[in-house]
C-alpha cells in the first residue's frame, strides 16, 4: 500500500476485535515508529506496549473511561524524555511533544497499511497512567493508542478545504 492510500485508509478506530496482532505486523509497525524524524535526531521516545488484560482495564479510568482501548489486543503508551529532545525549537519550545506525535503518526499510518486500527488518546490523566505503569519522573506521557483489529469501518470525518488552510506567498 502506498503512503497516500494509507493516509486515506486511516481513521480513528473505537471498536476492536480481540484477535491478537501478529508479531510480524507489530514488528513492521514499530520499525516505522523507530524511523520517525525528531528534533536534532534526539529520539526522546519510549513506547510501553500493554497486552495484559488487567493492566489494559486499569488504564481505562486513567483515559477518562474510554473503554474501547481495552478491547484492542494492545494499548501503546507513548512517553518522552524531555532532556533528550531539542530544547530551543523556534526559540521558544522543546521538541518532545512534536517528536512523539510524529512517531505516533508513523505508527497509525503503518497500522492502517497493515489493516489494523488505532486511535490517538489525548484525554488521559498523566499521574494515573504513570502510577499504573511505574513510569519514572523523568518521562512524560504524551499520548496513547489502542492497536488491534478494527470492528468498525467509520466514515471519513470532514476536513477543511485546502483553500481555507493553504496560502501562496502570504496570508
Ligand atoms: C492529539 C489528539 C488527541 C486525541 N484524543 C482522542 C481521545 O482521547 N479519544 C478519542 O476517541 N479520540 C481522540 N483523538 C482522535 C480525534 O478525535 C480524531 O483524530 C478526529 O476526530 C479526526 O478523525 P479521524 O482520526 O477518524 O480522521 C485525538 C486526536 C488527536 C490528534
Amino acid at each position: 500500500m502506498n503512503i497516500y492510500d494509507a493516509i486515506k485508509k486511516r481513521h480513528s478506530i473505537r471498536k476492536y476485535k480481540p484477535d491478537p496482532v501478529p508479531e510480524d505486523k507489530l514488528n513492521r509497525i514499530m520499525e516505522a515508529v523507530r524511523l520517525a524524524p525528531s528534533g536534532k535526531n534526539g529520539q526522546p521516545w519510549r513506547f510501553i506496549l500493554v497486552r495484559d488484560a488487567a493492566t489494559k482495564t486499569a488504564l481505562v479510568p486513567a483515559c477518562k473511561g474510554q473503554g474501547f482501548i481495552a478491547q484492542a489486543d494492545l494499548v501503546i503508551v507513548a512517553c518522552a524524555n524531555e532532556g533528550e529532545s531539542y530544547q530551543n525549537q523556534g526559540g521558544y519550545m522543546k521538541s518532545w511533544p512534536l517528536d512523539i506525535a510524529i512517531a505516533l503518526d508513523h505508527l497509525m499510518l503503518a497500522a492502517a497499511a497493515e489493516g489494523l486500527g488505532a486511535c490517538w488518546i489525548g484525554a488521559f490523566i498523566e499521574p494515573e497512567i504513570k502510577k499504573i505503569l511505574s513510569i519514572p519522573d523523568d518521562l512524560r506521557v504524551v499520548g496513547l493508542t489502542p492497536l488491534g483489529w478494527p470492528d468498525e469501518d467509520p466514515k471519513p470525518k470532514p476536513r477543511k478545504p485546502l483553500n481555507e488552510i493553504m496560502f501562496f506567498e502570504h496570508l
